[in-house]
């Protein structure tokens, strides 16, 4: 075995606890509504796309007439509470968390980047889309070049 190899177990449990230790707090009932807990980083993750796309922030959140606004609790929970490991295929994944380890922003800010991104690359189908399209889309993201995602991450 080589010095990689021979420490391996416990990198990975280096990355694991590193992982988790930044998102704990979704996943306790009690934080739900507090600032560290699942509701507030749906909301920065809104705040994010206002900030960097408002015309897409708009047309997904603002409802008008007889349009119903895309809540990002909708999507963004699954995104946020599973660590995209549903959005994507394994080894996209482990490519994903590689990303938000190595963020010096640290995991959370990586992740909320990442899903912003997300969306951004979507806008056109997403501004065109109706709530049905769009929560389709959202709920089932389309195959993307995870680099290309990584790359365009703010
Ligand atoms: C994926 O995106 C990267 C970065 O933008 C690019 O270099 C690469 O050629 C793309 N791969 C494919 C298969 O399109």
């Amino acid at each position: 075995m080589n010095i990689v190899q021979s420490h391996a177990e416990a990198d990975a449990f280096f990355c694991f606890v590193e992982l988790l230790s930044g998102f704990r707090d979704f996943y306790c009932q009690q934080l739900d509504n507090s600032v560290v807990g699942i509701w507030s980083a749906i909301t920065r993750l809104s705040q994010l796309v206002r900030k960097h796309d408002e015309e897409l922030w708009r047309h997904l959140e603002i409802t008008h007439q007889s349009k119903i606004s895309v809540n990002p609790q909708f999507y963004a929970f699954r995104w946020i509470t599973l660590l995209l490991t549903q959005e994507f295929s394994f080894f996209d994944s482990l490519h994903i968390w590689d990303a938000l380890l190595s963020d010096p922003e640290g995991p959370l800010e990586s992740l909320l980047g990442i899903c912003c991104a997300m969306l951004v690359l979507v806008r056109k189908r997403l501004i065109a889309g109706d709530f049905t399209s769009n929560m389709k889309l959202l709920q089932h993201y389309p195959t993307t070049n995870i680099s290309h995602l990584l790359f365009s991450c703010i």
